[in-house]
């Protein structure tokens, strides 16, 4: 293999780095990426990020030691003890490091300037800039605030940052991600994603780079790819843009440079059902196994007294109820990870080494919200559909003054067996309230590895960080599945290139 073949990959706002795993673990002919530096500024995700690094460093023996400790049988500081050359490399790929602010901006320099010094013409650049004041949900959270102005907010500005480091380190090719809010969202009355566009295009020099989408139907799909369309289990519509640099981007009319669309749909069953089944944890007040059966088949007495008289709904709740009080194993363990066989989703994402999925507690949930978890649940289970608001029993409403003003419309979610998710967001680290887990008997909103399964993330790549930094950093993250394909199209467009490079 050439050195031209290996990438390197720069990931800056890597978040916990689902793009780089996509990157990684590619395989495109002869043609590899190596994540030379992440860069991100959230603790938590850092602390992902650094161990994902090490993972990927380590020799079959550290790996070993890797997943005894993912099963908790060897502490992280007896890990890197261990094998601290792999840990040198980890922090070496990795920067914890704000983006914008003048002392980190140079101590990234420095770090770039190294990795450039070897005048090698072999840099990826993959990422984007963070989202918020592009997002719909951001811009109408905006819109209350009379203080609020568009034109100071940093955030609008930051995809600069991105494009300061383009200029340094003019890479043979970008991919830029972002939330499709950023197709609509104006900043003086002119659209934030033609400035955007330009800038990307001038990067490094006036038409330094030309922009593509990787859409098997550009026209009318544009630059958003729908993650589902690509064997995630997910609703994700994100905008992904590939930049070439002008002197490479012949190669992208010479091969057939998009994404292939997968048959069929993967559906959140496929993504969860070999995981354990875990019961919810009781907030606010005492929790145990009893406490929790008699407070869930309570909820379930509640939403089948709500439901229509002599409806399935109504007898399907009641058989739950009955179901939980009989039980006797408190499923509050991952020790039945490794009996059941999974979907072919599910296989592959497993590694057998782990005797159970790390990051898979279940958080507490009040009383009062369960018996609409046990109505959501149930109601998906007949209908194959989430209940809207309009469905939900007036006795099950939330003592909230706009829920019947449709303000709360759709608060309560349960993700469907039978489909891809929604979106995974980061709002998931809240309340768990838009991401109730399918199977009824267990009465609970997703555990951090549930959502990872449905962003395509493997089972050995730990999230570290307190519950609710590891629930943000899932719902920010590109699904590494999707990465893969992204990543392959690219390492098939360089490998073309490769060879007819100009000197950059
Ligand atoms: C949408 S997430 C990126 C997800 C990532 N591409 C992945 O696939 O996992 C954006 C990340 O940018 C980080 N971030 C925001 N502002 C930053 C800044 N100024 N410098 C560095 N990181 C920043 C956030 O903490 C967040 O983790």
């Amino acid at each position: 293999m050439t050195s031209n073949s290996v990438f390197r990959t720069i990931d800056l706002f890597a978040g916990p780095g689902g793009l780089a795993e996509g990157f990684s673990t590619c395989e495109a002919g002869d043609t590899q990426f190596k994540v030379a530096l992440s860069v991100e500024k959230d603790p938590g995700a850092f602390r992902t990020l650094r161990l994902r690094s090490f993972f990927r460093n380590l020799n079959d023996s550290g790996r070993d030691d890797y997943f005894r400790f993912a099963n908790g049988e060897l502490s992280e500081e007896e890990l890197i003890n261990r094998h601290q050359g792999a840990w040198a490399k980890a922090e070496d790929e990795t920067a914890m490091l704000e983006l914008g602010n003048p002392e980190h901006d140079r101590e990234l320099d420095k770090r770039l300037d190294a990795l450039l010094e070897d005048d090698t013409d072999n840099f990826v650049v993959i990422g984007g800039p963070p989202c918020q004041a592009y997002s719909l949900a951001g811009r109408s959270r905006n819109a209350g605030n009379i203080e609020y102005v568009a034109e100071q907010d940093h955030r609008h500005f930051l995809f600069r940052e991105y494009i300061r480091i383009l200029e340094k380190v003019r890479p043979r090719a970008f991919v830029m991600e972002n939330v499709k809010g950023i197709l609509s969202s104006s900043l003086s009355g002119g659209k934030i994603f033609e400035l955007v566009r330009r800038d990307l295009m001038n990067a490094a020099g006036k038409g330094s780079y030309e922009l593509f989408s990787l859409s098997p139907d550009p026209d009318k799909a544009g630059y958003v790819l729908r993650a589902e369309e690509y064997g995630v289990p997910q609703a994700r519509h994100r905008v992904i843009l590939l930049g070439l640099r002008t002197d490479v981007a012949d190669c992208f009319a010479s091969t057939n440079a998009c994404l292939t669309k997968s048959d069929e749909f993967v559906t959140v069953g496929e993504a969860l059902n070999d995981l354990p089944s875990l019961r919810s944890g009781l907030s606010r007040g005492e929790d145990s196994f009893e406490l929790w059966k008699e407070a869930v088949a309570e909820a379930f007495s509640i939403a089948a007294k709500a439901a229509p008289r002599c409806s399935k709904l109504r007898a399907r709740l009641e058989v739950h109820g009955k179901e939980i009080l009989g039980r006797n194993d408190a499923r509050r363990t991952s020790a039945d990870y490794g009996a059941k066989p999974g979907s072919d989703y599910a296989s592959g994402l497993r590694d057998p080494r782990l005797k159970g999925p790390p990051n898979h507690d279940t958080r507490g949930h009040m009383r009062s919200d369960l018996a609409r978890y046990a109505f959501c649940s149930t109601f998906a289970e007949l209908e194959g559909r989430a209940p809207s608001s309009r469905d939900f029993p007036e006795a099950l409403a939330p003592d909230h003054q706009s829920w019947s003003t449709g303000k709360f419309a759709d608060r309560f979610k349960v993700q469907v067996e039978t489909k891809p998710s929604s979106t995974i967001t980061s709002h998931i680290s809240k309340d768990g309230h838009y991401f109730i887990h399918p199977d009824p008997t267990q009465c609970r909103s997703l555990t951090v590895r549930e959502a990872a399964r449905l962003q395509s993330f493997p089972d050995d790549y730990i999230f570290l960080g307190n519950r609710t930094s590891q629930y943000v950093q899932v719902g920010n993250a590109v699904p590494p599945l999707l990465a893969r394909q992204i990543a392959k199209v690219l390492g098939r467009l360089l490998s073309k290139d490769n060879g007819q490079v100009k000197a950059a």
